[in-house]
């Protein structure tokens, strides 16, 4: 049955263009006042101005519901780490009393000390705590999430996360787009032999990954102390021949060239930019790779330092936001305080924060030409928000405004 969302005082369309927004683009927010939205199995019939929307001949048989508020695409959180077993408190407890990311690593902290608990971890609560975490997302308007895996660093384990991505899906109605990330450190087996473990990797883990159709993505960690740019490349070519579209983790704790090395193995996007030079900026546009900034894990590392948004933007590069979500550089869930960092503390417009996280997340999944915008043949993920102007998901922060989220044409969070 059709169902019309209607009395919406603003909608944030974003139609346009079957293709990732870049420079002033970004700030097109396809603006309807006074809107609604005609959905059926899961799709989006019409979208627009109230009236004319009515007269589509679904509306008259539809299922009415009254929305006000603002509405929003769903958000895509196209870069997460959801699936780990244990916070990690007591990094955190250091990080407070002055520590840096790297002095925690060095005191046995960081990536490698969550693989004991992952590894420990069995398949199905694995899963079902992903599907609880999910509930969290959607319940902030996230309709779609990339996840990554990364915190178990051998065959059984990382492959184990993927599982538990692909055995979620059942749990929760949030999609979820999985990413091999078994080269997120070295495991201490392998006694610091980067070269020796990414071998490893490459000849076990990753034909795996891609012959059991457990991934969509491969990324990398190229930072010093993790993997250097060569290795990086090499590794993210072999992703892509088998299958696997390359991402990487780069320039997030200095300027090392896993920007550059991405960018040549093609990949669909570089996540953190933190440090990024002009030539890096410059090799994402010539590659047609995206941009993707995670503001929120600079705000929780108390970072001075966030992504350069300004100049990345102004290069013609697509930008898109997402959480980082992760128990080591960002807990936070919620895309709508990803918002406010941008806004805040990138120089990002509220126009261009709102593209970055929905349209311009979708095409960092490589999805942009189904999910991320509201038009007609559009899957229907909608967020409705208890606010007079979208201005104010960006203005008002550390809550959430999210009143209703829907899925493919259903709704999965209602506010109490
Ligand atoms: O995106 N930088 C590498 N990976 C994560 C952090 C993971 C962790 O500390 O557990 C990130 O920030
Ligand atoms: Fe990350």
């Amino acid at each position: 049955m059709a169902v019309l969302f209607t009395g919406i005082k603003q909608l944030l369309t974003f139609a346009g263009d079957n293709a990732p927004r870049a420079g002033a683009a970004m700030r097109e927010t396809g603006l309807v006042k006074n809107a609604a939205v005609l959905v059926e199995n899961g799709i989006i019939e019409a979208a627009g101005p109230r009236a004319a929307v009515a007269r589509h001949r679904l509306a008259k048989k539809a299922k009415v519901v009254e929305t006000g508020g603002v509405c929003l695409p769903g958000f895509v959180d196209s870069h997460t780490h959801m699936v780990f077993a244990e916070p990690r408190l007591k990094d955190f407890s250091m990080r407070a009393a002055g520590a840096s990311y790297q002095e925690i690593k060095a005191a046995g902290g960081g990536i490698l000390s969550s693989i004991g608990a992952v590894r420990k971890q069995a398949l199905k609560p694995m899963a079902a705590q992903l599907a609880a975490r999910a509930a969290r997302f959607l319940a902030c308007g996230t309709t779609t999430a990339e996840v990554k895996s990364g915190y178990g660093l051998s065959l059984d384990s990382e492959l184990k996360m993927l599982r538990a991505v692909r055995d979620a899906k059942k749990l929760t109605p949030l999609e979820l787009l999985p990413t091999l990330l078994a080269a997120h450190g070295v495991p201490p087996e392998f006694n610091g032999d980067a070269q020796k473990y990414l071998d490893y990797v490459t000849a076990e883990i990753l034909p795996r990954a891609a012959a059991e159709g457990l991934a969509v993505f491969a990324d990398i960690f190229c930072e010093k102390g993790y993997f250097t740019p060569e290795q990086s490349a090499a590794y993210l070519k072999e992703a892509a021949r088998l299958g696997l579209r390359p991402k990487v983790h780069s320039e997030q704790l200095s300027n090392y060239g896993g920007t550059r090395a991405g960018a040549s193995a093609g990949a669909v996007s570089a996540d953190h930019a933190d440090h990024v030079f002009a030539e890096d900026i410059a090799a994402m546009r010539d590659a047609g790779t995206i941009a993707t900034l995670l503001p929120a894990s600079n705000y929780y590392l108390g970072l001075a330092k966030f992504p350069p948004a300004r100049e990345i933007i102004a290069a013609g590069v697509p930008v898109a936001l997402a959480t980082d979500f992760n128990p080591g550089t960002c807990p936070c869930w919620n895309m709508q305080f990803v918002l406010s960092a941008a806004c805040t503390h990138c120089a990002m417009t509220p126009e261009e924060a709102i593209c970055a996280a929905t349209v311009n997340g979708a095409w960092a999944l490589g999805i942009g030409d189904r999910c991320g915008s509201i038009a007609p043949g559009m899957q229907a993920d909608l967020a409705f928000y208890a606010a007079d102007d979208y201005r104010e998901l960006c203005y008002y922060f550390g809550d959430s405004q999210c009143s209703m989220t829907v899925k493919k044409g259903r709704t999965v969070y209602r506010k109490k």
